[in-house]
């Protein structure tokens, strides 16, 4: 027997999830829980943040300062690994450390079949050594060529660094939500694969949809009718900070189908 789409949903399918910092709706962001949660779920992947230290070590965090999701107080970038690596990044109760991007990548090989979406955070004072840094820690983990990585940033420069020293990784330009005034016209100064819009970017701008035939990754789809939102619009990736509520949405909506033979 052969199951095919009906005529009027033909060309609806569910987006592919990403979780974003990890499974960050359930469990400290961007922590080995976090992740290896959100990794053993039947989803395309997981994305997360990298940083410089002071000392030149790539580590999995968003925020310029440590104050938000950690015990600790300061910079990132003024900080030393061996310094950070005695925070908490979790809870009193469930404490988490800080991870280095290769520990992630190393976690990854545990999981064969999921992708990771790297987003080098850009303005840093580093510039564009967090990009040169994350090509490093890919090419010892032997994935700067899988199609398993993606690389995603708010920075063009960081995008054509990509293009130009990593060709075969697919990389989404993300578009802040404040670029809707200041680039009405959607000029790209760098050649991505695809495009990354917030969720209220691209909803306020459809014309990012399927932008130039690139595909499109949108961010941080956390209500089931935003996920529905993104299916009846043909986003191809989104990421969402619950994971396990899109499975549940698509299960619960599935795409209607009609039985043939
Ligand atoms: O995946 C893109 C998205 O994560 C960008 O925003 O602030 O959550 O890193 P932010
Ligand atoms: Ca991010």
């Amino acid at each position: 027997m052969t199951i095919l789409a009906s005529n009027s949903n033909d060309h609806l399918q569910d987006p592919l999830i990403v979780a974003h910092r990890g499974a960050s709706g359930l469990y400290p962001e961007l922590t080995f829980q976090a992740f290896n949660e959100a990794l053993k779920m039947p989803i395309h992947g997981i994305e997360c943040d990298v940083r410089l230290t002071r000392d030149g070590e790539l580590i999995v965090f968003h925020d310029p300062i440590l104050s938000r999701t950690t015990n600790g107080r300061g910079r990132v970038s003024a900080t030393d690994y061996a310094d950070l690596r005695t925070l908490n990044a979790g809870t009193k109760d469930n404490p988490q450390r800080i991870m280095r991007l290769a520990e992630l990548l190393e976690l990854m090989q545990d999981y064969p079949d999921k992708h990771i979406y790297i987003e080098t955070k850009h303005p840093t004072r580093y510039g564009p050594e967090v990009d040169e840094q994350t090509l490093r820690v890919l090419h010892y983990a032997g994935l700067r060529e899988s199609e398993r990585v993606h690389l995603i940033s708010f920075s063009h420069r960081a995008m054509r660094y990509f293009t130009e020293f990593a060709p075969e990784l697919e990389t989404f330009y993300l578009f802040r939500l404040r670029e809707k005034k200041w680039n009405r016209g959607n000029h790209m100064l760098s050649r991505p694969y695809g495009v990354g819009p917030a969720l209220s970017h691209l909803q306020a701008k459809r014309e990012l949809l399927g932008f130039r035939g690139l595909r499109t990754y949108t961010w941080t789809v956390n209500l089931p009718k935003q996920m529905l939102w993104c299916r009846d619009n043909g986003v191809d990736v989104f990421a969402t900070d619950l994971p396990q509520l899109a499975m549940e949405t698509f299960a619960k909506h599935p795409v209607a189908t009609t039985m043939v033979g």
